[in-house]
């Protein structure tokens, strides 16, 4: 069988991986979250205290990091680091991270280099526009910022972080604000994307969406 790329692109917390992961499980294909490999980068800058303009440091630091999937864990420099790129911290400053050049250059290089010869489900800002403009399928997920809003806070919650509603909307507005309009490869939903509002459909109504588009097109 052919190997394919499903591009998975839209807004934080719009249900991305979610969707992604789901996809992956049920087409047996592999899930690559580049969003977690932007945040990787961010949780090392952040530990070494680097200022964001000093770009000789960063291109040093980018030199001298491993980010990779493993069963489905990400390591950064062979160290399983998914708890740590969740942090509130890492979720503030990705955005800022995520515009730098060198940055861009060698992440996007690194995911192309892990789909090659697979088939996958990537999701992302940029991966339908940029990373792999070429993929079979593309769909661009969305949701009202209240709803994307409304979701994480429940996830907060549940894990016992109290966080105001309004202050994670108000986060969510400023990482949308970051994302689409920077430089390099802002989000963006190409003309050949799929468009799926998500806010009033559950996980399963847009993996069906997903999956019947998929079908349709052979
Ligand atoms: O999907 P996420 O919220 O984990 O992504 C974190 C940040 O990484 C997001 O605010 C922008 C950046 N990002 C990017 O610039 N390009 C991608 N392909 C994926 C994420």
């Amino acid at each position: 069988m052919k190997n394919i790329v499903i591009a998975i692109d839209g807004p934080a917390g719009a249900g991305k991986s979610t969707i992604a992961k789901i996809l992956a499980k049920r087409l047996n294909i592999i899930y690559i979250d580049t969003g977690a490999m932007y945040r990787a980068f961010t949780y090392k800058f952040l530990k070494n205290n680097k200022s964001i303009e000093d770009k000789e440091a960063i291109k040093e630091m980018l030199d001298n990091t491993e980010i990779d999937f493993r069963n489905n864990h990400i390591f950064l420099d062979g160290k399983i680091v998914d708890n740590e790129i969740r942090k509130n911290k890492v979720s503030k400053n990705v955005s800022n991270i995520a515009k730098i050049k060198e940055v861009r250059e060698k992440l996007v290089l690194l995911q192309r280099k892990i789909a090659n010869n697979k088939s996958v489900v990537m999701d992302g800002r940029d991966i339908g526009s940029n990373v792999f403009p070429d993929a079979d399928y593309k769909f661009f997920i969305n949701a009202s910022a209240q709803e994307r809003g409304t979701r994480r806070y429940k996830e907060l919650e549940k894990k016992g972080t109290s966080i105001k509603l309004e202050n994670i909307i108000n986060e969510i507005k400023q990482r949308d604000k970051i994302d689409s309009t920077r430089k390099l490869a802002p989000l963006t939903k190409t003309e050949d994307a799929i468009e799926i509002n998500t806010t009033d459909l559950t996980i399963e109504e847009t993996i069906e969406k997903v999956l019947s588009n998929i079908r349709e097109r052979g």
